[in-house]
């Protein structure tokens, strides 16, 4: 058994291969998609002519690498092993001298524990099925039989000591009088004719909406905690645009992980509440503000209704005067957020919703604790 936490690095053969099928797949099936030579790239480096390397500005603002290597020249030696820590590839391919290093397989750093197939001189290093992040997560269940069975790249040889190297679904058989001496899964994409979709790195919600692997949430709280000796309480600020089955996958999570609360809600990147003409093309950014309300409102009460007791729900999203605090009290918020009203009119507005709030409750024979909850089904839980 190597080190717990592990990180792979491929050097060299991967990345050429990537490109290469990307530059196959160009011709025959993409014929709207730009070949790399013509991306807004400038090589940035370069070890002779077999090499280059491009920064390139991918469009949703992130930067990526290109590695361009020319396959006919076969001084290129491809070389998989294990990291003992966490360390950036480029630190890798200066220890080990090499001209590129390149990170793959997926490993939870908490435990080690990988949701990717890794061969390394015919010995299989890690078995996914064993990865409980995986298999008890109920989210998942309909997606194992696609994430075991992943793309990989491996690296085979023959009798006579020839290599090549195939990129192919895990189950899928070795060709005949081929061993295998190398494999790795990599990432969505290994080639650009598989899709994240298809490997189950995302999947669709009801919506159509993608969502990313539900287990993503699970690390991220597990590291939250680990960090949090003092276990002050951590709460979830929900978007008003999740679907139910989301909803349902996210409050399992918050129970799981004893969540004080939730925060409802974020910003919308529906229109539905706005009057303005065209309303729909405008894409960028969150909806927040009175739009959100009637959204913000309606999640406020299915959250109320679906959470523990302990838990607390705040509420937020269009909050204006008292009439506005009310009715999210009302939905179940036994908390109030403020923050587009803010931005308008200033920090006296506290005090405005605070004495209209005041005012309605009053009229109505309730103190806040009393009106928690009160248009809810189940009622007020306080
Ligand atoms: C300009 C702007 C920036 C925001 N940034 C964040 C953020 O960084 N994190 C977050 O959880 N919510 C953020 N929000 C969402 C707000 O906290 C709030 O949930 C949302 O705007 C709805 O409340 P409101 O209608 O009172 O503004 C932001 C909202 C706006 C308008």
């Amino acid at each position: 058994m190597l080190n717990p936490i592990k990180i792979i690095i491929l050097i060299i053969l991967i990345v050429s291969i990537s490109i290469f099928g990307s530059l196959a797949y160009g011709k025959e099936k993409n014929a709207g998609i730009k070949p790399w030579k013509e991306l807004d790239a400038d090589p940035q480096y370069s070890a002779g002519q077999s090499l280059e390397f491009y920064n390139l500005k991918i469009e949703n603002g992130s930067r990526a690498t290109l590695v361009v290597l020319d396959l006919n020249d076969r001084h290129f030696e491809l070389l998989p092993f294990f990291c003992e820590n966490t360390t950036c590839p480029s630190e890798i391919a200066k220890k080990e001298k090499t001209l590129v290093a390149i990170n793959g397989g997926f490993f939870n750093l908490n435990n080690g524990e990988s949701t990717s197939y890794v061969v390394i001189n015919g010995q299989n290093q890690c078995e996914p099925k064993h990865n409980k992040a995986l298999t008890e997560n109920p989210a998942l269940k309909p997606y194992l039989e696609t994430i075991f069975n992943r793309s990989e790249l491996r690296i085979l040889e023959n009798k006579e000591g020839k290599r090549q190297a195939i990129i192919t679904p895990h189950n899928a058989p070795l060709p005949n009088g081929w061993t295998l001496v190398h494999s790795l899964q990599a990432g969505p994409m290994l080639v650009p004719t598989i899709n994240d979709t298809e490997e189950a790195f995302v999947r669709k919600i009801d919506s159509g909406k993608i969502v990313e692997e539900a287990g993503i949430l699970s690390s991220v709280i597990e590291q939250i905690n680990k960090e949090n000796p003092a276990q002050l309480p951590i709460l979830l600020k929900l978007s008003p645009d999740s679907d139910n089955r989301l909803i349902e996958e996210v409050m399992a999570m918050g129970q799981k992980f004893s969540l004080a609360g939730y925060v409802c809600s974020n910003t919308s990147l529906t229109r539905s509440g706005l009057k303005t003409k065209n309303a729909q093309d405008m894409k960028v950014g969150g909806l927040s503000g009175p739009p959100l309300k009637s959204l913000a409102l309606a999640l406020c009460r299915r959250i109320y209704e679906l959470k523990e007791d302990k838990q607390i729900v705040i509420g937020c999203g269009g909050i204006t005067n008292g009439q506005d605090a009310y009715d999210f009290i009302r939905a179940g918020a036994s908390t109030l957020q403020l923050y587009t009203a803010l931005v308008y009119e200033g920090p006296g507005i506290v005090r405005k919703v605070c004495e209209e709030l005041s005012a309605l409750l009053k009229k109505d024979g309730l103190t806040v604790s009393r009106a928690v909850g009160a248009d809810c089904l189940s009622g007020s839980k306080i």
